[in-house]
């Protein structure tokens, strides 16, 4: 029995992680937490406790693993909080810092197993990969990112698209990035970012291979956040029992 707790427990993914998990044979939430909406019951008969009681909530529950979907701050303290406990992570939050990154490393490696990604989906999985690819090929082609997503999310650029211009690199070598254009902006060699906000799109990238008399696209669109919530909780199944460091979703994926 793999037993799960979960921060951001009434949020948008949080919602979708408890349904996902509901369908897991051996899965069990066993804490749900908030930062609004403690007392609340949650499908399962779990009732949500203040994020704050974060840690004692941790040691009455005792789960195996904690899957975080907040915002980067709360994440990068939970995550120190977990790991502290020897409890293994999933984080699906994004738009961490560089000193937030380094605090979770530090906090994870040598103690807990953790995947962290900012794209639980298995076709962005593989929409990387195909970038990759098609960078390595077409060396000299202008890149140029565009991603979009609804109009209540805090980050920009996305992630996704972040991991996006890491996978490029690693093909290209290091390269310039240019988050948007505005005024006289003659184009250089670099990798171009654009982030597009509105309404309730749950997230497209676009990756544009541009070079004489042609260009390539490779698009991925979600339709639903279902396809991260059941790769966090596939993630969070996986975990448990890997030696401490920190995993990505091509470790969970390559296991099939
Ligand atoms: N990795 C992925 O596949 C993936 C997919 C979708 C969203 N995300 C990321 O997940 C995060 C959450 O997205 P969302 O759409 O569910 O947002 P949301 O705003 O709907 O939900 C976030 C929840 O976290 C709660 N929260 C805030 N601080 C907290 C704390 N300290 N402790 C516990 N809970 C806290 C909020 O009250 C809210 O209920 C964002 O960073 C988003 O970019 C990642």
């Amino acid at each position: 029995m793999t037993r799960i707790a979960i921060t951001g427990a009434l949020g948008r993914m949080g919602t979708l992680l408890i349904q996902e998990a509901a369908k897991v044979k051996d899965m069990q939430l066993v804490a749900g937490l908030d930062v609004v909406g403690a007392g609340k019951t949650l499908p399962g008969g779990v009732i949500v406790k203040d994020a704050l009681q974060l840690e004692s909530v941790l040691r009455e529950s005792e789960p195996d693993v904690l899957i975080d979907f907040t915002i980067a701050k709360a994440a990068a303290n939970n995550v120190c909080t977990a790991a502290n406990l020897g409890i293994n992570l999933v984080v699906g939050t994004t738009g961490f810092s560089p000193e937030q990154h380094s605090q979770m490393r530090k906090a994870i490696e040598g103690h807990v197993a953790a995947v962290i990604t900012p794209n639980f989906s298995l076709g962005v999985n593989v929409f990387w990969k195909l970038v990759a690819d098609a960078a390595a090929a077409l060396k000299d082609y202008d890149i140029e990112i565009i991603e979009a997503h609804h109009n209540q999310k805090k980050d920009a650029p996305s992630g996704t698209a972040l991991a996006t211009v890491e996978a490029i690199k690693r093909a290209l070598g290091d390269k310039e990035v240019m988050h948007g254009r505005q005024g006289i902006m003659p184009r250089g060699k670099e990798i171009g970012v654009h982030a597009v906000r509105g309404g309730d799109i749950v997230g497209d990238h676009t990756v544009l291979f541009a070079g004489p008399g042609e260009r390539l696209e490779i698009k991925h669109q979600a339709h639903s956040r279902t396809a991260f919530a059941s790769g966090a909780v596939r993630a969070a199944d996986w975990v448990v029992g890997k030696g401490p460091g920190i995993y990505s979703m091509a470790d969970v994926l390559a296991s099939r």
